[in-house]
């Protein structure tokens, strides 16, 4: 018997074969599914009795792409364009039943077959660009031959999917099919095509305007900075616009190899993969029944308690607020409202929608209000008594069962739990700011936290469109304890001459959406300041002293206009200045390598210390985190992912040269040629 597995079948209506992919969960084109098209198709092709060919997919969805598993490893199967070639080059018709999402491989498959019917929930798109990649199976040159140069630019460089009407009226789809009659409509389809003949796409000539080029690239540039997919996907379609069909075939080869071997794809992948890893729990039952939330309770008005508040309401999940004072309360409430408003300005909601989000907003001035909650999560003032104290008060007000979470960005989680009886039902979910727009969700698992808890915790957050990551309790979890690794060098780095516009621009080459002291200024400086002005122990002491509190009142490490824009601060760095030379350091010129090997590599060196600590479950969570909490650029993958190209040895060597006491997992997987 052959090993391979059966994935694509073959049955007979009349005179129609129907070709049926099977392949779980996503249909993708794995080398059996491959091989399977191969042989059905050539068979169908082969018998005169077949007069037309419909290909659909069992399961939840028409094909989903290329199976991603399978790249970077050895080829095995036949070539994925010689099948599609051999589909389009068919002499009977063939037409794509789709439902669910044919993305990628799975819509080049579709644009190959003659003709395409779609249910009217089926999604249509190539979003390799998210991968780093570019449709690489002719979706480059067959897109702008059937709904023409400017929505293929989009549809390739954005990688967004159409809806299957849109794809209708877009001339990508040629009729939309029951929802309930998806394989009897195309089979009816079919038969009526067996008139009309062949239909292959390639012979179809390039229509629109190529300016539509240039124009995604302008409006998008500040989208695209760093990215080299998006460009290499306009490149291909312009290229359709000029070259014959099979020339821009190996035009857009040629690209696509170039972004398959690049760094860039090699990030994204692995972050498509580590998303969907952050889900998955260690050591949880299989069996784990979630706890039902429908009444979230928010304690705290405040930008994070707002924002924690609309991720709910967007969602249809009611939720009550409380704040201790009226005003606190009603500007707490406006805020949301106007945000809201605002958002409808720009078409993301009806006006209907805001007044039924706001219409399931219950506002309150009494933690009794929380009783009937399933979920309560505090957002209050970030100290340990003030949280203390509260978990108290919850503990005789929430119902039996319902989870008891803090929003607290560093304090120990295990010792807020212990304010309360119930220990088993209170964990962290630490959001980022602003909290209604920032993915990152990390949940903090406490040392008594229920299995069932942090299921329904990471549950929820997926239900609200964060990405969850668990982190374990220790100071600032994954995401700030890292962060401040790289604060503490970074201020290191201004006594010895550098200068925070100096710093911040490696940042921001590097791709980070702002350095760290930019960062600082929009946090605050005062935050946590004595507010002792003869005291002036720090920089921080300094500028503070100095009446420079960051972003909040216009001057910081830079100075700011009425819009925030900043410019560099003489003043600030005359201060900077000054407190170094109170110090014994000289100045020496710091430049961009040093700048690296002193912010970046320690965070890497703090990430091994938390994975060891069993902090983060995997290195990928520390990369989730960065990349959705703190703009950490995709194309380079996370900062653990990172350090594996920039070569661990080579860390290690950097961290000591600089004094830095190096992480005993980091050195082991140095010394041993692992990777992260
Ligand atoms: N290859 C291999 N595995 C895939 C896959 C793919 N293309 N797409 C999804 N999977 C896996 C996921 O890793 C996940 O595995 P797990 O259960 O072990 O974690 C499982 O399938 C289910 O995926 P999701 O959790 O994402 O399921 P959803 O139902 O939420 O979403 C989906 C389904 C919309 C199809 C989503 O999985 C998706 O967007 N997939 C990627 C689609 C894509 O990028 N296609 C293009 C691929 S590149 C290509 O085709 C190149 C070609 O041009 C040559």
């Amino acid at each position: 018997m052959s090993d391979t597995p059966v994935s694509v079948t073959m049955e007979r209506d009349g005179e129609i074969a129907i070709v049926i992919v099977n392949n779980p969960p996503v249909n993708a084109l794995s080398w059996h599914v491959r091989q399977g098209l191969q042989d059905h198709f050539t068979a169908a092709i082969a018998d005169e009795s077949v007069k037309a060919i419909v290909l659909r997919c069992d399961g939840a969805t028409f094909i989903a792409g290329a199976d991603i598993t399978e790249f970077g490893k050895a080829p095995q199967g036949p070539d994925f364009n010689s099948v599609l070639h051999m589909i389009e080059a068919a002499p009977k018709p063939v037409v794509a039943a789709i439902h669910g999402t044919a993305l990628g491989g799975g819509l080049e498959t579709a644009l190959v077959c003659h003709y395409r019917v779609a249910v009217p929930s089926a999604k249509l798109g190539v979003p390799e660009v998210k991968l780093g990649l570019l449709p690489g199976a002719g979706g480059t040159q067959r897109l702008p031959r059937i709904v023409g140069v400017e929505m293929a630019a989009q549809m390739t460089s954005l990688g967004d999917p159409l809806s299957a009407k849109k794809a209708l009226d877009a001339g990508l789809v040629d009729a939309l099919a029951g929802e309930d009659s998806l394989a009897a409509d195309a089979i009816a389809f079919a038969r009526e095509a067996i008139a009309k003949g062949p239909r292959p796409s390639r012979e179809r000539a390039v229509f629109g305007d190529v300016g539509a080029i240039e124009a995604l690239k302008a409006a998008n540039a500040k989208k695209w900075k760093g990215f080299e997919a998006p460009y290499a996907n306009l490149a291909c379609v312009e290229a359709a616009t000029r070259l014959p069909f099979d020339e821009g075939m190996t035009f857009e080869r040629t690209e696509f190899m170039k972004l398959m071997m690049g760094s860039q794809s090699a990030a994204q992948r692995h972050l498509f993969f580590a998303e969907r890893q952050a889900a998955k729990i260690d050591g949880l039952p299989k069996d784990v029944q979630l706890r039902p939330v429908t009444k979230v309770g928010v304690i705290g008005a405040g930008t994070m308690g707002g924002g924690i508040t609309m991720n709910f309401l967007q969602k249809g999940i009611p939720v009550t607020i409380v704040e201790m004072a009226e005003d606190a309360l009603n500007r707490g409430v406006g805020v949301i409202r106007k945000n809201y408003e605002a958002s409808a300005a720009k078409g993301r909601f009806t006006a209907e929608q805001v007044e039924k989000m706001m219409g399931i907003l219950t506002p309150s001035l009494s933690l009794d209000d929380l009783a009937d909650c399933d979920l309560i999560i505090e957002a209050v003032y970030e100290n340990m008594d003030v949280k203390k104290d509260l978990f108290g008060k919850l503990d005789a007000i929430a119902k039996p069962g319902a989870i008891l979470a803090s929003n607290t960005s560093y304090l120990d989680v295990n010792e807020i739990a212990s304010a309360t009886k119930r220990p088993a039902d209170v964990l962290g979910m630490h959001f980022f700011s602003p909290a209604n727009v920032m993915k990152l969700l990390e949940v903090v698992r406490g040392d008594a936290t229920a299995p069932d808890v942090l299921a329904t915790a990471m549950a929820i957050g997926k239900t609200i469109g964060k990405v969850a990551v668990v982190a374990g309790v220790c100071h600032g979890f994954i995401g700030n304890r890292m962060l401040s690794q790289r604060q503490i060098p970074a201020t290191q780095l201004l006594m010895e001459g550098a200068l925070p516009d100096q710093v911040d621009q490696v940042h921001l080459d590097f791709g980070m959406p702002m350095g760290p002291f930019q960062m600082s200024d929009l946090a605050g400086l005062d935050i946590g300041w004595h507010r002792d002005p003869s005291r002036v122990e720090t920089l921080r002491d300094a500028f503070c002293t100095a009446g420079r509190f960051g972003q909040k009142n216009g001057k910081g490490f830079y100075d700011y206009d009425e819009k925030r824009n900043r410019s560099v601060s003489a003043e600030a760095n005359a201060i900077i200045e000054e407190f170094r030379s109170t110090s014994n350091l000289a100045k020496r010129d710091i430049t961009t390598d040093e700048i690296i090997e002193r912010t970046l590599y320690p965070m890497v060196n703090e990430g091994a210390k938390i994975l060891a600590e069993g902090k983060a479950q995997r290195a990928s969570d520390i990369d989730v985190v960065w990349i959705y909490g703190y703009g950490w650029p995709v194309y380079r993958g996370g900062p653990m992912f990172w350090a594996n190209l920039e070569g661990l040895p080579k860390i290690v060597a950097a961290l000591e040269k600089h004094g830095v006491e190096v992480a005993p997992l980091l050195r082991e997987k140095a010394e041993k040629g692992e990777r992260f």
